[in-house]
């Protein structure tokens, strides 16, 4: 069988990524081959084609943080676990790939019913920010927080949980990024715009108790100085050192692992010699994970809890099919992306973002049985879904009131994982808001090529129609002049 994944050719930029078909890795004793349903895409990844990274592999090399799949084949030795369970993985490098394989203790269980892309948004970006908000920092209700970069994949993280921690939020962001912020509970500064020192001191009088520091060189330095005094600084990131997806320094390829994170490490030791009684301490997702991969654990099935309770709600800014993984990085390295892109490397998409802002919304296992269901029983009203199988094997409307489509049942396929082979998983159903337009819309979903050759055969026979009826008309019309001339 074979798969695709993406291939990091040289250290640089998004021309680096090339799509590579080969044969299906085989899993090794004590691995476990994984389906891969969805990948993350973040700075990490970049600052890793760069070279930047501390943990930028050698070439070439396979990208992908954090990733959701389905459990595949079994390697020797594995047990306690069977084809078709979700799981959930933060493998560093490795995750665009439409198969992978894994040591079995890397793996997550993810409850039955989840999405996919929302799943995999806690990974990385939800971890990162749950374990600087309890393990780091240790907030507590009522406490004042500063979140730079807040519209961005772990700034959104930090809003949704520091909402849930009771926590009094400010959060830098450019403009496009202000509404979401203040939609998730911050109060937004527009960084460009403003000296965020002055803002908070202006708003605040006395500072923040803790500062979640992504953006990195003396940028920390300055977020020391809205501390009140016993505050914290979690440094956590290096956003500063790219600038437009590329290396900010200007300077070309190569691995540097070291570079910036000793510049890094340089900025946080400067900061203990300051006077004040302020705290700049850093944080690491890989290295407490490789210290207490216990508590990865934990936190992330914590975390997977809340999202089944839908206390937290990660926001997927775009699906990306897996090939087009270069414009996923190209768009993150841009700016401007309100919550975390995701590469669907299973299946592709059906429903367009462009689709998705005009009037639809996603349908999740949970919005089914639990909260949506009710609502629409009270409404009465059919509402069409749009659902697809991951392996591309089946996708259509079906009417979500009026029985199943291809005779099977529409509860099976809303939000259900997997079919009975356990391996076809469902990628997304979305629900319309707008059912009248979207009932319009809700012809078979067909790829660009035929669609266009309908319409072709469609204008060419409706030509015919209407020559056929200006004929009919010119023949009326000669024997009426016929008979009015005899
Ligand atoms: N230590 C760890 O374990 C760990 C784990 C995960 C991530 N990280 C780090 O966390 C950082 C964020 O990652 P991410 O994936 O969430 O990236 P992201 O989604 O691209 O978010 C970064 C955000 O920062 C904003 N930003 C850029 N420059 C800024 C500035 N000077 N002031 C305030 N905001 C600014 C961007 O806003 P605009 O685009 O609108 O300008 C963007 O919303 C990265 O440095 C990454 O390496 C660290």
């Amino acid at each position: 069988m074979r798969h695709t994944r993406i291939v990091v050719t040289h250290y640089g930029g998004p021309d680096a990524l090339r799509v590579v078909e080969e044969e299906c890795p085989e899993p090794g004793d004590g691995e476990v081959r994984v389906q891969v349903l969805d990948a993350g895409v973040s700075l990490p990844d970049l600052m890793m084609r760069e070279g930047i990274h501390p943990e930028t592999p050698r070439l070439p090399f396979t990208p992908g943080w954090d990733l959701v799949g389905v459990v595949d084949r079994l390697g020797r030795g594995v047990s306690g676990i069977e084809p078709g369970q979700m799981i959930a993985a933060l493998p560093i490098s490795g995750a665009y790939a439409q198969y992978v394989c894994l040591p079995q203790d890397e793996l997550v269980p993810v409850p039955a019913g989840l999405d996919a892309a929302e799943a995999v948004s806690l990974v990385l970006n939800y971890v990162t920010a749950y374990q600087m908000l309890h393990h780091s920092a240790k907030v507590k209700p009522g406490q004042r927080v500063l979140i730079h970069g807040a519209a961005g994949g772990v700034g959104t993280a930090l809003l949704q949980l520091g909402r849930l921690a009771g926590l009094e939020m400010y959060g830098t962001c450019s403009l496009r990024g202000a509404s979401a912020v203040s939609g998730l509970g911050g109060i937004p500064i527009d960084y460009q715009q403003l000296d965020f020192v002055k803002e908070i001191q202006r708003l605040t009088r006395d500072g923040v108790d803790v500062v979640f520091e992504g953006i990195g060189g003396t940028h920390i330095w300055r977020s020391r100085e809205v501390l009140r005094p016993g505050g914290t600084v979690v440094a956590y990131g290096l956003t500063s050192s790219l600038r437009g997806g590329r290396l900010a320094s200007g300077r070309q390829g190569g691995r540097h692992r070291f570079r910036a994170i000793a510049i890094f490490g340089w900025y946080i030791a400067g900061s203990w010699l300051l006077p004040g009684r302020k705290r700049v301490i850093p944080y690491s997702i890989q290295w407490l994970k490789r210290l207490n991969p216990a508590l990865f654990r934990q936190d992330l099935i914590a975390l997977l809890g809340l999202l089944q309770q839908r206390k937290i709600v990660p926001l997927v800014a775009q699906l990306i099919p897996l090939a087009e993984a270069r414009r996923a990085q190209e768009l993150l390295g841009d700016g401007g992306v309100t919550g975390k892109i995701v590469l669907v490397c299973s299946g592709c998409p059906l429903l367009t973002p462009e689709r998705y802002k005009n009037g639809t919304r996603r349908l999740t296992a949970l919005d089914a049985s639990d909260d949506a269901e009710p609502e629409l029983h009270r409404k009465r009203e059919p509402v069409m879904v749009l659902w697809m199988t991951r392996d591309n094997t089946n996708s259509g409307f079906v009417d979500y009131f009026g029985g199943g489509a291809d005779g099977m049942d529409n509860r099976s396929l809303v939000g259900r994982t997997s079919n009975s082979d356990g391996r076809c998983t469902l990628a997304s159903c979305h629900l319309p808001l707008d059912t009248a337009k979207d009932r319009r819309g809700a012809t078979p979903v067909r790829s660009p090529i035929i669609a266009s050759v309908i319409a072709v055969i469609r204008r060419q026979l409706s030509r015919i129609d209407g020559l056929r009826s200006s004929r009919a008309r010119h023949r009326r019309g000669t024997r009426e002049r016929s008979r009015l001339h005899d």
